[in-house]
């Protein structure tokens, strides 16, 4: 049997020959991704993988639509595997607001589907981390996200030189297309044409701007002339006051592709624009309104980032994180008699918080030592007697007997003077 097309699995490391995908890997993105946000004093918040499909179908936007995983269930209800948070997150807001301090800062590491052509940076699932802030309309919102989104990436060890995020407006946009005489009806088609410019033919797209009543030059002299607008120039201003203008662009190319977006809207890429974005988000100020039928008026602003191009960049720039064994000791069972005090060991050394490995069954002593070399435990030790351990340390085969109470502060002294040398 094998797995699905677009889907992953998941290995602990070594990983095994023509596997890419590495838990340890995934728990080290999820664990940086965790602490910024908490850093950020972001507060976690997660809903259901499957979702009415109506949730997704008037507020995604067409693109994202045309790739629901969806299907109807044995209550013949229409439900699909999320795509995206936005609209959960959104909907969960409306639910509850009232019982929470505004503004709220919200993140959440999901799990998502889109049945997309399988290419690079794109599969059928990813996780992406969604970080949100709902009850300001301030574009200090907006600043404080983006710089969430420089310090994740800093935390993976990028640079200004590896990565940069464009800004962009969907007001700037919406005006050049009003004042443009555009039919108000087409803009989100005027809008898509304009996300996908970068990866269409030319010709292709003077075709796409004709019937909107426009023309590829008029969109590029746009693109080109772009001046921040005075919401732009308060992000730029905030990113400037943290250090962070080395980290953004204006660049009027980027106006994403879902349906939601309303004010200031950013795509992280890498600078040599060889992999799909990273990242992307911006404001969303009607979509609470929209998912709770009117009944709330949000102001609204998130980004995410997804797992699948950060891992192909990092293994591009070499920066993969380097995935330590975990186990610190490895305890020996020399003969079967010593098993019940070695697993008392064992025990009381877990609890004091060292992780610990040994033999489950009788094994050959230079088999387990060949076994504790192989984990990449520090320590072996082994019951010598009633009292006494023997605690050898394999960096200076250093050898000794320890009383068993004593065997965690030993370890101590031992790896804090090797560190000191
Ligand atoms: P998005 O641009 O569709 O935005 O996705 C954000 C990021 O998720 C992309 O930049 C990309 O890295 C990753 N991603 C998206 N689709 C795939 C895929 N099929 N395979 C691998 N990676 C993928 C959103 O989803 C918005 N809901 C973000 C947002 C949050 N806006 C406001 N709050």
């Amino acid at each position: 049997m094998k797995r699905l097309p677009g889907f992953r699995d998941f290995y602990p490391e070594p990983l095994p020959d023509g596997e890419a995908w590495s838990a340890n890997v995934r728990k080290h993105i999820f664990d940086v991704w965790h602490e910024i946000a908490e850093f950020y004093a972001f507060q976690p918040y997660d809903g259901p993988p499957l979702e009415p499909l109506s949730l997704f179908t008037a507020k995604s936007g067409q693109e994202i639509v045309g790739q629901l995983y969806n299907f109807e269930d044995k209550g013949e209800r229409a439900v699909s595997l999320r795509p995206e948070m936005t609209p959960t997150v959104a909907r969960m807001v409306a639910a509850r607001e009232r019982h929470y301090k505004k503004p709220l800062k919200w993140y959440s590491i999901p799990q998502l589907f889109r049945y997309e052509r399988q290419q690079k940076g794109r599969l059928r699932e990813h996780f992406q981390f969604n970080a949100d802030i709902f009850g300001e309309a301030d574009p200090a919102a907006d600043a404080e996200l983006i710089a969430m989104l420089i310090d994740l990436l800093r935390n993976f060890n990028l640079t200004a030189e590896d990565f940069v995020i464009r800004l962009s407006s969907r007001n700037a946009w919406q005006d050049f297309f009003n004042q443009n005489g555009g039919d108000e009806s087409k803009a989100y088609d005027f809008y898509q044409a304009v996300d996908k410019l970068e990866r269409t033919a030319p010709e292709e797209s003077e075709k796409k701007f004709q019937a909107l009543g426009f023309t590829l030059e008029q969109v590029r002299d746009f693109i080109d002339s772009a001046e921040p607008t005075e919401e732009l120039q308060a992000v730029l201003d905030n990113l400037a006051a943290r250090g962070m203008s080395d980290f953004v662009k204006i660049d009027y190319n980027v106006i994403r592709g879902l349906a939601y977006y309303t004010g200031v809207v950013y795509e992280a890429f890498d600078r040599h624009g060889k992999f799909r974005a990273i990242a992307g988000g911006g404001r969303y100020d009607q979509l609470v309104s929209l998912v709770s039928g009117g009944k709330k008026e949000i102001p609204a602003a998130g980004f995410a980032m997804g797992d699948v191009v950060l891992v192909e960049l990092l293994k591009e720039r070499g920066l993969m994180p380097e995935i330590p064994g975990n186990i610190e000791v490895y305890a020996l069972v020399e003969d079967e008699t010593k098993r019940p005090p070695t697993l008392s060991m064992v025990q009381k050394l877990r609890e004091e918080g060292w992780c610990v490995d040994y033999p489950f069954v009788s094994m050959k002593p230079d088999k387990q030592i060949k076994r504790a070399l192989e984990v990449g435990a520090g320590f072996t030790v082994r019951i010598e007697d009633d009292e006494f351990a023997v605690l050898n340390y394999f960096e200076t085969k250093q050898e000794e007997k320890v009383p068993f109470g004593e065997l965690g502060n030993r370890m101590i002294q031992i790896i804090c003077a090797d560190d000191s040398e």
